[in-house]
């Protein structure tokens, strides 16, 4: 097994580290502000609880309180006088994991002037936060619980759901969710994947074609909407469907008919369409791609699945669970994972979602050994264990950890830590070409040559 990556990857400066123990020994977890409401140290304890390594010199109200616009603590801060509140916790933008955390403010010195602070952080166990599992769906989120909530009071009723999220994020599952819990369970779940089929065969699979309607039509073949008939269609990746595709599918649901490819009579059909895209209809509409007499057919529920870097609590809990899963097929077992390995898993940016993370887990199951999953197990876009890893993980951290850093340059430098500085990987990350990548950090002011 290879040695246990140290506990912090940052260079820590010696006064730093010294006083980050004696607070941690005083007090736990704890920041101390000056006049100006500059972090000047922290505990690890702090860090901790924020769950992120705490910048010094960084204001502590945008630490704290983000850009959000209300900030009670910051403004009580500002003010002068100790406060007490318990807040979202802190994060990368975007982060809503619906954790919190109780902060005390303590000045320092007496009077009209004030010195600085002491803030004491602690993490409050919100009931909002325990682990809940709903149709092979594990989540700690409260918006993941709030879909779930919408999933049991429609399903019941036969509302059309349009369910939007990243590619791995549960679409699938959810509609399975629909289905299981609809008065129609007894008949089949039929799915059709509308990206994965050219425009003339998505057509026939889905209305079904007439014998002799084209080359090789030797007989009257039903579509996926007549086999779905008393039951649901799943449409997954609807927004990929042809306009042309797009009328005759509307025409379905407003007729409650079915045309099939060379036919002339209409049959009845009795559907329930539940779909699912990555992208946002609204903009497909703006765009010109997607009909809004369609979009809004199909949208009278719509359900949102948050990503997964938007849920960094489920990134362990998921993880747990699918460890557990592969624990069970008896090779290894993996009793824990090591702090260097956890972090990365919550720096990542999960593209893929919770597809990804399985892949990464079986990846990091098959290459590794013993009962420690290790920062060096996982695969190398999200290890960044290059030769020069140790310097890549300071890039990384220091992308995550500062505040000032627009999200952009964050992105950027996140991207490059993460592929060893390899221009065509990061920008392939980031979906740009590498001539935007380029232009980007030209912007920026990052070393582009
Ligand atoms: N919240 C979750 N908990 C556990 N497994 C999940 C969760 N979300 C997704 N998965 C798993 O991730 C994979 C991708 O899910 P899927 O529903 O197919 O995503 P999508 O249809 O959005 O691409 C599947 O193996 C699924 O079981
Ligand atoms: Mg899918």
């Amino acid at each position: 097994m290879k040695p246990r990556a140290p506990r912090r990857t940052v260079a820590a400066d010696p006064d730093r580290e010294l006083f980050a123990q004696a607070l941690d020994e005083l007090v736990g977890a704890v920041l101390v502000l000056d006049d100006q409401l500059r972090v000047r140290a922290a505990s690890h304890g702090a860090a901790e609880v924020l769950g992120f390594e705490v910048p010094l010199g960084g204001s502590a109200a945008t630490l704290l309180c983000g850009d959000r616009p209300k900030r009670p603590f910051a403004e009580a801060l500002a003010s002068g006088v100790g406060f007490q509140a318990v807040i979202p916790r802190p994060g990368r933008p975007g982060d809503a994991s619906g954790e919190q955390v109780r902060v005390r403010s303590i000045p320092l010195g007496g009077g009209a002037t004030t010195q600085g602070w002491i803030v004491l952080v602690a993490a409050v166990a919100g009931d909002d936060d325990a682990p809940e599992l709903f149709h092979g769906l594990w989540t700690r989120d409260p918006r993941m619980k709030e879909a779930f909530r919408i999933i049991e009071k429609v399903a019941a009723e036969d509302f059309t759901v349009l369910i939007r999220g990243e590619t791995g994020s549960g679409k699938e599952l959810v509609a399975h969710a629909l289905h299981a819990r609809s008065p129609r369970h007894a008949g089949p779940f039929r799915a059709i994947n509308c990206a994965a089929l050219p425009a003339n065969l998505l057509e026939s699979e889905l209305f079904g074609h007439v014998r002799g309607a084209f080359t090789g039509a030797i007989k009257d073949t039903p579509g996926h909407i007549q086999l779905a008939d008393g039951g649901p269609l799943f449409l997954d990746e609807v927004a990929e469907l042809p306009l042309e595709l797009q009328a005759k599918l509307l025409r379905v649901i407003e007729t409650r008919t079915v045309l099939p490819v060379g036919g002339r009579d209409p049959m009845p059909v009795d559907v329930r369409v539940v779909s699912a895209t990555h992208r946002a209809l609204r903009a497909e509409v703006a765009a010109g791609r997607f009909r809004a007499d369609l979009m809004y057919r199909l949208r009278v529920i719509p359900i949102r699945l948050p990503p997964l870097r938007e849920r960094p609590a489920d990134v362990r809990l998921i993880a747990g669970k699918i460890i557990d899963e592969l624990n069970q097929r008896g090779r290894r077992r993996i009793e824990s994972i090591s702090l260097a390995a956890e972090a990365a898993m919550e720096r990542h940016e999960w593209l893929g979602n919770v597809r990804e993370l399985r892949n990464a887990l079986s990846y990091a199951f098959a290459i590794g050994e013993g009962s420690v999953l290790e920062l060096g197990h996982l695969p190398p876009e999200i290890a960044a264990t290059d030769p020069g890893g140790a310097e890549v993980t300071v890039v990384a951290e220091a992308a995550v950890l500062d505040p000032e850093l627009t999200p952009e340059v964050r992105r950027i430098r996140d991207a490059l830590a993460r592929t060893a500085g390899n221009r065509d990987r990061a920008a392939k990350l980031l979906g740009w070409s590498r001539v935007t990548l380029w232009r980007r950090m030209r912007a920026h002011g990052l070393d582009a040559s």
